[in-house]
């Protein structure tokens, strides 16, 4: 079993949107018996509420839903339980380093990291892009669930 946790700063644009991306992903690939799949956010500023409406509106534009989804914080114990954390930022990473404690240089990693890109996701709560994100979770999503594959084998 993969333990997936995506990070970002609220938990309500752009670490949905991936979770919501890669659990289609691995469904569409016939490989959801063997993932766990969960998000984060740094802060705790909107703990309990459900995806922002830009998130929602282009997930449902691709036919992927987010019920059910809801914000919640990054916790220690988040480390012991999830093989890879996979933030969207650079800023994402420095906070998680300070709630995790000592994760691996493997276990947290940033997204576009593994791809050629090798940026930060913009931050539609800023931009107001909500396409960029997508096209950018999903290309890192992809990147991310061959990766794990691969190193399985
Ligand atoms: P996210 O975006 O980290 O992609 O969920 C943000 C959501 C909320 C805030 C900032 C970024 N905020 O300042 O409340």
């Amino acid at each position: 079993m993969h333990h997936v946790l995506f990070v970002c700063l609220g938990n309500i644009c752009r670490s949905p949107m991936a979770e919501a991306i890669f659990r289609n992903l691995v469904k569409q690939r016939g490989w959801e018996n063997q993932f766990i799949i969960d998000s984060a956010g740094t802060s705790g500023w909107h703990e309990g509420e459900a995806p922002h409406k830009g998130t929602v509106a282009e997930l449902a534009s691709h036919h992927i839903s987010t019920k059910g989804m809801m914000s919640r914080p990054l916790q220690a114990k988040d480390g012991e339980v999830f093989e890879y954390i996979v933030c969207m930022d650079n800023s994402n990473i420095k906070h998680a380093q300070e709630i995790l404690g000592g994760p691996s240089d493997k276990q947290l990693i940033r997204l576009l990291d593994l791809t050629a890109k090798k940026i930060d996701v913009p931050d539609p709560y800023y931009t107001g892009d909500f396409k960029e994100t997508y096209a950018l979770c999903t290309l890192g999503c992809e990147a991310l669930f061959n990766q794990i594959i691969k190193e399985q084998q």
